[in-house]
């Protein structure tokens, strides 16, 4: 079947509930940072689209820039070294640093990009991820702005793919085992 629909098991956070909590995100957010300006970083491509609601519900200048990483093979992937696809297109020196993400998972692509953006010299770097996955964490991250803490199931839509698919759903789903085992 063509329909994504057909593959979802069970919708997880709808689209109200993912608006409602980017709502409160956003104005813990700006609380925070009254009086300053943030730098979000997303990181390409899952965070894009809750980094797209996530900026616009935070009432302080924001400034948005992006990097894309990849892991090494998996033969490498406990060392935690990624390899940066797409650097940021400006210098974070001096910048509140806020990193989006759309899923915590390892831990491992932001405890490298952690390292990496802290010898640039920023003034402050906080991770916001939408969804926390704390059972398959290998390496502990500092998590500021946790949207949903989630079981270990194979999550789809707002940006999640499965194979670059799903991303568009509107909702946060959980994949049918036979979308993802072929
Ligand atoms: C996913 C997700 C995070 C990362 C989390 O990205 O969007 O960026 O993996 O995994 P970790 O905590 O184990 O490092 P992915 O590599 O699938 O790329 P994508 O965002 O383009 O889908
Ligand atoms: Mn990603
Ligand atoms: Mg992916």
């Amino acid at each position: 079947s063509n329909n994504m629909m057909d593959d979802v098991e069970k919708i997880l956070f709808s689209e109200t509930e993912l608006a409602a909590r980017i709502k409160e995100l956003g104005q813990t957010i700006t609380a925070d940072y009254a009086g300053k300006e943030i730098l979000m970083i997303g990181i390409l491509r899952g965070a894009v689209i809750f980094m797209s609601d996530l900026a616009r519900a935070i009432d302080l200048p924001v400034a948005i820039d992006f990097m894309a990483v990849s892991s090494y093979g998996v033969s490498t992937t406990s060392s935690g070294v990624v390899r940066i696809l797409k650097d940021l297109d400006e210098d974070v020196e001096n910048k509140n640093v806020l990193i989006v993400e759309d899923i915590i998972d390892s831990g491992l692509t932001l405890n490298y990009l952690m390292d990496n953006l802290w010898s640039r010299k920023p003034a402050s770097i906080k991770i916001c991820t939408l969804l926390n996955k704390p059972e398959r964490r290998k390496v502990e991250v500092p998590i500021a702005y946790n949207g949903f803490t989630i079981p270990d199931h194979f999550v789809v839509g707002y940006g999640l793919d499965f194979a670059e698919k799903y991303r568009n759903l509107p909702f946060i789903g959980v994949l049918k085992p036979e979308a993802y085992q072929g």
